[in-house]
């Protein structure tokens, strides 16, 4: 298996690894096939007038996953800080995919399940400040029996 040289720099200096204290959000992802797990936290810039375009300004994750998913981790926390949350719901799996320059295919579920865990961590979010509404739109994690 190939990887690219963007893969490997982010599983060997991943960028954002930890955690946040009283996170604004959190939300975790897994797959139920390799077992792999996920966490992201969410310090975030509130909007209140619209919270889709609040900002997500601080970012960190653990996870308990494979080297393409401590890749995927590391470069989708560097894309999405500075983000609305409408711009980061609007992410998908090839996007991070795209930015390591490629993954092979039997590893883009590791690209998925990154994406969605931030995703859950946007509607934690949104739940937390009320607005089930907004969070009921957005997709997530579908496997949520970690
Ligand atoms: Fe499952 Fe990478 S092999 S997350």
């Amino acid at each position: 298996m190939q990887y690219s040289e963007k893969v490997m720099d982010h599983f060997m200096n991943p960028r954002n690894v930890g955690e946040i204290e009283n996170a604004d959000g959190i939300g975790t992802c897994g797959n139920p096939v390799c077992g792999d797990l996920m966490t992201f936290y969410l310090r975030i810039e509130p909007r209140i007038e619209d919270p889709n375009k609040a900002c997500i300004s601080e970012i960190r994750f653990k996870t308990f996953g494979c080297g393409a998913a401590i890749a995927v981790a590391s470069m989708a926390s560097e894309m999405v800080k500075g983000k609305t949350l409408s711009e980061v719901t609007a992410m998908s799996r090839d996007d991070v995919a795209n930015e390591l320059d490629g993954l092979p295919p039997i590893k883009m579920h590791c690209s998925n399940i990154g994406v969605q865990a931030i995703q859950e961590a946007v509607k934690d979010y949104l739940k937390k400040i009320g607005r089930d509404d907004l969070a009921g739109k957005i997709k997530g994690c579908p496997d949520k029996k970690h």
